[in-house]
């Protein structure tokens, strides 16, 4: 079955879920130079009257790079059978090994350029319209927050995109 565009009105409310429990892959970059990572983290809403998606990536992460120096990012939901790849790309990082190659996923690129794969049930194509760091001195919830972050803070920085582009299988 092939991937093809879907309106943003015909999805349903799981996909609200995605992030913690399909674990997609966060990727950004160009043809020849992309690399993909496991995120657990992010959010679908409402922002400046767009459908956005915020993720978060520790400034350590090879992908950082990636989402730095392009406009736009993509998020993967891969099925289940890919769960060996997604633990892999979360836990290898692009900079010692190509993630690509060694899962045996085929990068595919969307209208405005930003790759994906094809391996995936459902896509979105985000572009950049916010960056920001989280800040320790803006943290409510210390119980919540603080066991992700040690005294040196290493804080994510949050991308929220436009979601431009949804693909998926139907
Ligand atoms: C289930 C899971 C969820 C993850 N979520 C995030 C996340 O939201 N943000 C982040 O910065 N790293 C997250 N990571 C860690 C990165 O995927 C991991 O450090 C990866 O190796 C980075 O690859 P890279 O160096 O090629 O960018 C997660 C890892 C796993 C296994």
């Amino acid at each position: 079955m092939k991937l093809h565009p879907v309106d943003m009105k015909n999805l349903r409310p799981e996909i609200f879920n995605l992030f913690q429990t399909q674990t997609p892959l966060l990727t950004a970059g160009t043809p020849g130079h992309c690399n993909p990572m496991t995120i657990g983290w992010g959010q679908l809403g409402t922002l400046w009257n767009k459908p956005v998606c915020t993720v978060y990536v520790r400034p350590e992460r090879f992908t950082y790079q990636f989402m730095e120096e392009n406009p736009f990012y993509s998020i993967s939901v891969l099925p289940e059978e890919f769960k060996k790849a997604l633990a892999f790309c979360g836990s290898k990082s692009g900079r010692d090994t190509d993630k690509i190659q060694a899962c045996g996923l085929t990068a595919a690129f969307s209208a405005h350029g930003a790759p994906f794969f094809e391996e995936a049930n459902l896509v979105l194509i985000c572009r950049k319209l916010y960056v920001q760091d989280l800040d320790a001195s803006c943290v409510c919830g210390h119980d919540a927050v603080d066991p992700f972050y040690g005294k040196m803070g290493n804080w994510h920085r949050a991308y929220t995109g436009e979601v431009v582009e949804i693909y998926a299988k139907e």
